[in-house]
């Protein structure tokens, strides 16, 4: 076999994806309802999901890999649900650091950190720490997040910028709001997917999706794995992004 030949076999080559996906992990609750189980099974099986997406988008060269994990919203559940979640979170970084920062993921966390137990917090702050210096693939964990919320505490970050005479007022732009975000030097999402069939965005990242593909996926959460991963990067690639420009000239 050739070289070119082994490359392209190759199953674990980095070969052209978007730079940064992003996923609404959706239907845990649907997933475990439909197999008489209850919605704690679901989450659980959600996190297995999960394994095996995080360990595809770094063979599959992935850059960024943003998860909806927990949202703003998310409060409303019943307590015993929110336990449960809570619960999966600390054991997902508790079991699966080491290897994670070991295959070279950097983790980065967004959302609302105050309002969270104090030992989540310092299992999430750990977590980036330890991970700083990696570079494989970036995992973004959106927990405790809303994107209004986040757009709130950027406005809340520039006008304590502009109390304090560092920022001039009436000055505000669309890049000055971006680099106040909770993960100012991520990228945007090139793609987007929602799992489950819903066709929302859940108050998840409104303004960096602002030029995203949306891939809405019939299948719920606990069912995804690499192959649906590479069929949405398929659909993706069948976009044509224009970013509000003309389309690309195809001819005559
Ligand atoms: C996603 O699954 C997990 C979280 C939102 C935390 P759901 O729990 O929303 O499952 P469904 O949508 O009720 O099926
Ligand atoms: C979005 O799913 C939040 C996460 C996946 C963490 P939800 O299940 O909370 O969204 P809605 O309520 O159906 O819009
Ligand atoms: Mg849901």
């Amino acid at each position: 076999m050739s070289q070119a030949e082994a490359t392209q076999t190759d199953p674990t080559e980095p070969f052209d994806v978007p730079r940064h996906v992003a996923i609404i992990m959706d239907g845990n609750g649907r997933w475990a309802a439909a197999r008489g189980l209850p919605r704690a099974e679901g989450h659980r099986r959600g996190v297995e999901a999960l394994r095996k997406t995080v360990r595809a988008a770094g063979e599959m060269g992935i850059a960024c890999l943003t998860i909806f994990s927990f949202s703003s919203e998310n409060w409303s559940r019943p307590p015993s649900e929110i336990r449960d979640l809570m619960g999966l979170l600390r054991r997902f970084i508790r079991n699966d650091l080491a290897e994670l920062h070991q295959s070279g993921v950097r983790v980065r966390v967004v959302g609302e950190r105050s309002d969270l137990d104090p030992d989540i917090r310092k299992l999430l702050e750990e977590a980036e720490e330890l991970t700083r210096d990696n570079d494989r693939l970036t995992l973004v964990v959106a927990f405790n997040y809303g994107a209004r919320q986040e757009i709130a505490r950027a406005a809340n970050r520039i006008a304590a910028e502009v109390a304090a005479g560092r920022i001039a007022s009436g000055v505000v732009t669309a890049e000055l709001i971006a680099q106040h975000l909770d993960a100012p030097d991520i990228p945007d999402p090139d793609l987007i997917i929602r799992t489950s069939g819903e066709q929302r965005l859940s108050n998840f990242l409104l303004w960096q999706a602002a030029y995203s593909e949306l891939v809405f996926v019939p299948i719920y959460w606990p069912e995804f794995d690499r192959a649906a991963l590479e069929s949405a990067i398929a659909e993706y690639r069948r976009r044509e992004r224009r970013f509000g420009g003309l389309a690309a000239q195809t001819g005559s």
